[in-house]
This record gives C-alpha cells, sequence and structure tokens, in this order.
C-alpha cells in the first residue's frame, strides 16, 4: 500500500511532483495540489530563504524535546490520500519523524524537517515547528494510528480517517467556529462541545489569535484544543488577526498558498478564502480565478466557500463586506455555491437564501452563514437589512451532517441549547 520505509520525506515527497506530460494533458489538475516540498513560511506566507528547513537528525534539546500541540492537517485538496502532521518543540530538537500503520501498527515511517520561524513576544522571538508531508500513499476510507517526534521523545499514539475518495456521497460530520481571538479558556470549552459530537472536520473562520505575530497566542490556542486536532483536521480561513503573518503560515500545512486552497472531503467541495490580503488583485482577480477553476471541476458536488468577512452580515460592528460581495457572490452564484461561512461579526448569523442579491427559494439560493461566536467579544445586530433571516449575539458552534440529498444544520450555544436548526438542499 504505502510503498516506502526509512525513506527520508524530502526525497521521497519529490516523486509527487507533477510531469511536464501530466500538466499538458490535464492543466487544471496541477491546481490546488499538495506540494511536496517543505518550506519556511515568512510574512505574506512567502518562502522564507534565510531559515532553510532542517531535514531529520537524532538530536533533542533538554527544554522541550516531547512534541507538543500535535495536529493532523490537510496539505492538499484530497486528504483520501494525503495528510501532514506538525508539532512543536524547543529550538534544539531536530528529530522530525512520523511512524504510522494501520489496524493499530507503526510499521511505516517516515522523516520530514523542522524549520525556526519568527513573530513578536516570547523570548527571543523564535521558535520551531517540525512538518512532515505525505502527498499521496494513504488510502480512502482508512483509520491510520500515528507518532510524532524521535526515538525516547514519542508523542502518544493517535488516529485520524481518511474520508472517502473526492466525490464519493457518503455521510459525514462537520463542525464550523469562529473568532476564538484573546479567549483561549472559552475556545477551550467551546472545542470539548464540538468534540463530544464527533466531528470528521471543523471549519475555522478565522481570527484565531487577538495578533497573528504572537506566538504565545498560538500556543495558547493549541494548549486549549488538548489533543482534539491530533485527530480532527481545521481547517482555517485567514482572518484580519491574523495579519498574515509567519506563525500563522507556521501552524498550519494548507493546500496551494496556504491563503486560499480547496479540500474535496467526499462530496464537498470548500474552498477556503482570505479576504485581508496583501494585494487589492488577490481579492479581485487571483482568488476568482481559483474559485472558477477549482469549483469548474466538480459541478456535482457540495459546494462551500469559508472566508472570514461576511458579505452578508446584520452586524452593528462590521456588517457586510460590500467589496467583497461584489468580487466574490457572482462566483458564489455562478457555481451555485451552497454555504457560504464566515465570522468577523461576533454573533450568529443565518441569511434568507440569496441568488443575485435578492432572496429567492431555499433551493436556488446560497446560504450564508455568520459564526464568530467562539469567545471574542460579542457585537449586537439590526432588524432592518432585508436579508437577515435569524440573528443571535451569542457564543455558539456549529454541527453539519452532510447526505447526498440535505445537509442538516444545528447551531447550540455553550449550555448546547439549540439556538436554530435549518436544513439546505444541493443546488
Ligand atoms: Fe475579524
Amino acid at each position: 500500500m504505502i510503498p516506502f520505509r526509512l525513506v527520508p520525506a524530502l526525497v521521497l515527497l519529490a516523486a509527487c511532483d507533477m510531469s511536464p506530460a501530466e500538466e499538458d494533458t490535464d492543466p487544471v489538475a496541477v491546481i490546488n495540489q499538495c506540494s511536496p516540498e517543505l518550506t519556511v513560511p515568512g510574512v505574506l506566507g512567502e518562502i522564507d530563504e534565510d531559515r532553510p528547513v532542517q531535514s531529520h537528525e537524532d538530536t533533542f534539546g533538554s527544554e522541550q524535546a516531547d512534541p507538543m500541540h500535535v495536529r493532523y492537517n490537510w496539505p492538499g485538496r484530497d486528504p483520501s490520500t494525503q495528510a501532514a502532521f506538525l508539532w512543536r518543540t524547543d529550538l534544539e530538537t531536530l528529530a522530525t519523524v512520523v511512524e504510522y500503520g494501520t489496524d493499530g501498527d507503526l510499521d511505516q515511517r517516515v522523516e520530514g524537517g523542522s524549520f525556526r520561524f519568527g513573530g513578536a513576544a516570547s523570548g527571543d522571538g523564535d521558535h520551531r515547528i517540525h512538518e512532515v508531508k505525505l502527498c499521496e500513499g494513504l488510502e480512502p476510507d482508512t483509520t491510520y494510528s500515528y507518532r510524532v517526534g524521535g526515538e525516547g521523545h514519542w508523542s502518544p499514539t493517535y488516529t485520524f480517517t481518511t474520508p472517502g475518495a473526492p466525490g464519493s456521497f457518503e455521510s459525514f460530520r462537520f463542525a464550523m467556529v469562529g473568532d476564538s481571538r484573546g479567549a483561549y479558556e472559552t475556545w477551550g470549552t467551546v472545542l470539548e462541545l464540538i468534540d463530544a459530537h464527533d466531528p470528521n472536520f471543523i471549519i475555522f473562520s478565522g481570527d484565531a489569535v487577538e495578533a497573528g505575530p504572537n506566538q504565545e497566542e498560538w500556543d495558547a490556542w493549541f494548549e486549549a484544543s488538548g489533543d482534539i486536532f491530533a485527530s480532527t483536521a481545521v481547517v482555517p480561513a485567514h482572518g484580519n488577526h491574523e495579519f498574515l503573518s509567519s506563525n500563522y503560515f507556521a501552524q498550519f500545512s494548507l493546500g496551494n498558498n496556504e491563503q486560499w486552497y480547496s479540500v474535496e472531503y467526499g462530496s464537498l467541495h470548500l474552498v477556503n478564502l482570505n479576504d485581508t490580503v496583501a494585494s487589492p488583485e488577490h481579492r479581485s482577480e487571483d482568488q476568482v480565478e481559483f474559485m472558477n477553476e477549482v469549483w469548474a471541476e466538480t459541478p456535482d458536488s457540495w459546494k462551500m466557500a469559508n472566508q472570514h468577512q461576511s458579505i452578508y452580515a446584520t452586524c452593528t460592528n462590521h456588517g457586510s463586506n460590500l467589496d467583497v460581495r461584489e468580487m466574490w457572490e457572482p462566483v458564489f452564484d455562478s457555481h451555485e455555491v451552497d454555504v457560504v461561512v464566515a465570522g468577523h461579526n461576533h454573533i450568529y448569523e443565518r441569511s434568507l437564501p440569496i441568488r443575485n442579491g435578492a432572496a429567492v427559494d431555499e433551493a436556488d439560493g446560497t446560504l450564508y452563514l455568520v459564526t464568530g461566536g467562539a469567545g471574542a467579544p460579542l457585537y449586537n445586530n439590526t432588524s432592518d437589512e432585508w436579508f437577515g433571516d435569524i440573528a443571535n449575539p451569542i457564543e455558539h458552534y456549529i454541527i453539519a451532517d452532510v447526505t447526498a440529498d440535505k445537509i442538516d444544520f444545528v447551531v447550540r450555544d455553550l449550555s448546547n441549547n439549540i439556538i436554530d436548526e435549518f436544513s439546505k438542499t444541493r443546488r
């Protein structure tokens, strides 16, 4: 099944690069694929040439050699065959090994790399992340066990389960939540409540932290998550409070350029977008082109977008981002996107079904959800906007159950009272 053992990941992963011939025959398929290289993210997500990736050595520091904040990520579009693993140690620890396998065995071994990255606060401003990417080779619908670290300094053994192949229509469950910034005790509570529903993954709509360059906040964010992210992938959108910082890009291994990327989880093609960009054309051109290209490949799938700044919100603090609405709503309409989730507004909201700037029947429109209630100070809303259906300024989380024909959504507050419940049929 996995045709390798004891092979350095950097060498191994180079083998899954697309050949020019493949690019010629299937130009779209190279977009948003898992990049086999391990790169050091700098500010704006650009590669930091001054901080090389250090490949595996049997070197352990004395302060924090044991892996902490272990997370399972999706480094490309296909989580049925791809996975990435990240964890933190002290600066001196260089060993970067993952052992994994099926049926509880750990009979596969792959080595990755680690990198230093900067940022504000936290001691000398240098931090180390270890990353191992598997760009191919996992089997769909399979539970794997794994541990990370190195000899004498292994993490506990965790498990993760790959979904069915892209386009398959098995039922699954996901959660949605956003805007935890600054409130990590509440964030921990929300995550525990979410975890009790055993979702297959968690969509995060941005603003995890108050200040993206502050690694201490990221450490608090992951500390509050316990070991949930070791088995349940989080799929984030970049929020304005992340500030396009190297610390944001260092925390996750995501597809494409990590600012905008898509994930095909069975029947769902989820595009994650960045509306806080370094250059205007990233919103007006690049992400429009990206959405048009990737969604055109999967006309029969469920289609969702995850972004930070709501384009339909009745919240009185930020409300709707009209610039982004003008650029992206026509794209959502043309691909008949079922649901767009965002945050930024610290509130729960559900719009009427909307198409082309007007309310339409449920089966013909996009639902715009706002989930910004994971701990950040709550805002209020107005009832004056035509598109608002439900709004509730309360801390909350959303659970979604996906089948071939419909998605059932249940929204709960932190006492687990149901505050909204609705279904969406596939367009
Ligand atoms: Fe925000």
